[in-house]
C-alpha cells in the first residue's frame, strides 16, 4: 500500500509541477514513505533522515532548497516528536492527510523556507473527517500492473497490530469510485489490477444502487472490465473470508489463482492471545474450500514466532500447520513489541535468542516447499505478465498466474519489446528458489516471430 500511496502523492504533487528524479541529490522536495508494523523498519527512517540532512545541508550551501518530508505510519505514530528529534524535517503527514500535501508545500515553502535545522515543520497527523480519495486527481498509468486501494484501515486489533491506531478505523471506498478508478487504471495500459486494503476482505462498500457491496461482489464486476486480465487482492483476514469469496475462486476466471492469508501460528492458545478470533481448524477448513473452489490455488501467509507466551508445542503447532498446508511462499517476522499495543504489556516475552532459532527452523520449512512448488512448473508452458526489463536488454522479467517472478530470454530485442506489457506463454526451464527462468512458445501460425498471447 505504501507503493500505491507514493503513486497517489505523485499524482497530487504534478500539478505543481513537480516530477520524479532518479536521486535525492537532484529532488527538490523528498518524501520518506514509512512503515510502522514492526521496531526494525521504523528505526531505518530515523538514519535515513541522518543522510538526508547531510544533503539538505549540502544543498543549502549553494543550490535551491531541499524539504524533507515524512509520510506514513511512522510519521503518524510519531507526529511533533519527529521535528523535535529531527528538526531539519519540514512536512510530518500521516497515511490519511496526504491529499493535503499541496497545502502543506505551500506552507512549508512560506514559513520555513525550506532551510535546515529550523524545527518547524508541518505536522498534519489529523483523521480527517473528509476522505482524502475525494480530492485526489485521477490515477496516472501504473503500468501493465497496477494497485488500487479499496480499502483503509482496520477494525480487527490483533494484539501485536498497530495498524489499527497508525491507519484508523475501517474504511471502504464506494463501489463507483473504485470502478471508475480501475478503468482508468486499464486505459492506461493496466492488464493486472491488485485491489489493496489493511483488511481487504472486510471491503463493504456503498453500492451503485444503495446498499453495500462485500469483496466477491466488486470482484465480479471489475471482471467484466474489458481489457482487465487479472485480478488479485490483499491482505486479508480469515475471518472475513466469506463465502462467496471463497466460491468466487472457482467462478471467476480472471481472479488469479494465489492467495495471501495470513493466519499468524498455528496454535490455537497463541491466535486467542493474539485476538485473531479464529481458530487453526478454522483456518483449515477456509484452505479446503479454497482448493475445493479453485484446485490450483496457490497459498501465501505471514507468520509472528515468539508472540509472549509462546511455547515449544505452541511454536510445533505452526510448524505442523505448515506442512498441511503447504505454502507456494510465506512472509515470517519475531514478534517485535510495538508501542501502545496490548500485547506489548503482556508478559512471558519469549528470549531473542529462542525467536530466532524458532524462525530460521521456519524459514527453512517455507524455503524447502517454496522450492518444491517452483519445481513442479518445469517444462510447462504459463502465462506470464511481462511487466519488468530484465538483467539485459533482451530479457524481461513478469509474473506468472501464480505470482511466481519468471524472467525469459528473447532472441532479439524487437521480439523483447514487443512482447513487454502483454501476457505471453512462456515454457518454464528452471526453478529457483524465488524465481523461474524460461523461454518463449512461439506462435506458429504468425507470419513474424510473435510470442504467443494469451
Ligand atoms: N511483530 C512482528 N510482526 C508483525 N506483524 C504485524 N505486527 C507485528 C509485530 N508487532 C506482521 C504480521 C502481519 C504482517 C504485515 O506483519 O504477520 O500480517
Ligand atoms: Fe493488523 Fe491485519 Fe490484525 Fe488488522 S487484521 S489488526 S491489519 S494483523
Amino acid at each position: 500500500m505504501n507503493v500505491y500511496d507514493a503513486a497517489r502523492m505523485s499524482d497530487v504533487l504534478a500539478p505543481l509541477g513537480y516530477r520524479h528524479v532518479e536521486t535525492p541529490q537532484d529532488a527538490d522536495l523528498v518524501i520518506l514513505n514509512t512503515c510502522h508494523i514492526r521496531e526494525k523498519a521504523a528505526e531505518k527512517v530515523y538514519s535515513e533522515l541522518g543522510r538526508l540532512r547531510d544533503l539538505k545541508q549540502d544543498r543549502a550551501e549553494g543550490k535551491a532548497p531541499m524539504m524533507i518530508g515524512v509520510a506514513g505510519c511512522v510519521a503518524q505514530a510519531e507526529g511533533a516528536e519527529m521535528v523535535r528529534r529531527a528538526p531539519y524535517v519540514d512536512l510530518v503527514f500521516g497515511p490519511q492527510t496526504y491529499h493535503r500535501l499541496p497545502e502543506m508545500v505551500a506552507r512549508a515553502t512560506r514559513e520555513t523556507s525550506g532551510l535546515s535545522g529550523a524545527g518547524r515543520g508541518i505536522i498534519d497527523t489529523n483523521f480527517p473527517v473528509e476522505q482524502k480519495f475525494d480530492f485526489l486527481p485521477e490515477a496516472a498509468s501504473q503500468g501493465p500492473s497496477a494497485f488500487l486501494t479499496i480499502q483503509e484501515g482496520c477494525d480487527r486489533f490483533c494484539a501485536f497490530c498497530v495498524v489499527p491506531y497508525t491507519r484508523g478505523a475501517e474504511y471502504s471506498r464506494p463501489v463507483a469510485e473504485v470502478l471508475a478508478e480501475a478503468r482508468q487504471l486499464v486505459c492506461g495500459g493496466a492488464r493486472e489490477i491488485t485491489l489493496l486494503g489493511q483488511n481487504v476482505n472486510a471491503y463493504h462498500g456503498e453500492s451503485p444502487s444503495g446498499g453495500e457491496w462485500r469483496l466477491a461482489a466488486l470482484v465480479a464486476e471489475l471482471a467484466g472490465i474489458a481489457g482487465l486480465e487479472r485480478i488479485r487482492y490483499t491482505t486479508s483476514h480469515p475471518r472475513d473470508m466469506t463465502r462467496d469469496l471463497i466460491t468466487a475462486h472457482g467462478e471467476i476466471d480472471t481472479l488469479m489463482p494465489y492467495l495471501h492469508l495470513p493466519v499468524q501460528s498455528g496454535s490455537d492458545d497463541i491466535l486467542r492471545a493474539m485476538n485473531r478470533q479464529h481458530t487453526a481448524h478454522d483456518y483449515l477448513n477456509i484452505i479446503d474450500g479454497l482448493r475445493a473452489a479453485r484446485p490450483d490455488i496457490a497459498l501465501s501467509s505471514d507468520f509472528i514466532v515468539g508472540h509472549p507466551g509462546e511455547t515449544d508445542a505452541d511454536f510445533e503447532a505452526t510448524m505442523g500447520l505448515i506442512r498441511k498446508v503447504g505454502y507456494a511462499q510465506a512472509y515470517s517476522f519475531k514478534y517485535s513489541p510495538r508501542p501502545g499495543t496490548p500485547a506489548a504489556a503482556m508478559e512471558d516475552a519469549v528470549p531473542e535468542d529462542v525467536k530466532s532459532e524458532r524462525l530460521a527452523r521456519l524459514q527453512s520449512l517455507i524455503n524447502e516447499q517454496q522450492v518444491l512448488f517452483n519445481e513442479t512448473f518445469v517444462g510447462r508452458t504459463i502465462p506470464v505478465l511481462l511487466d519488468r526489463l530484465g538483467r539485459s536488454d533482451t530479457q524481461r522479467a513478469g509474473r506468472s498466474p501464480w505470482m511466481h517472478s519468471v524472467h525469459v530470454d528473447f532472441d532479439t530485442l524487437a521480439a523483447a519489446t514487443r512482447a513487454f506489457g502483454r501476457t505471453v506463454e512462456l515454457q518454464i526451464l528452471s526453478a529457483h528458489p524465488n524465481s523461474l527462468a524460461a523461454t518463449p512458445v512461439w506462435d506458429a501460425g504468425a507470419t513474424l516471430q510473435e510470442p504467443a498471447t494469451v
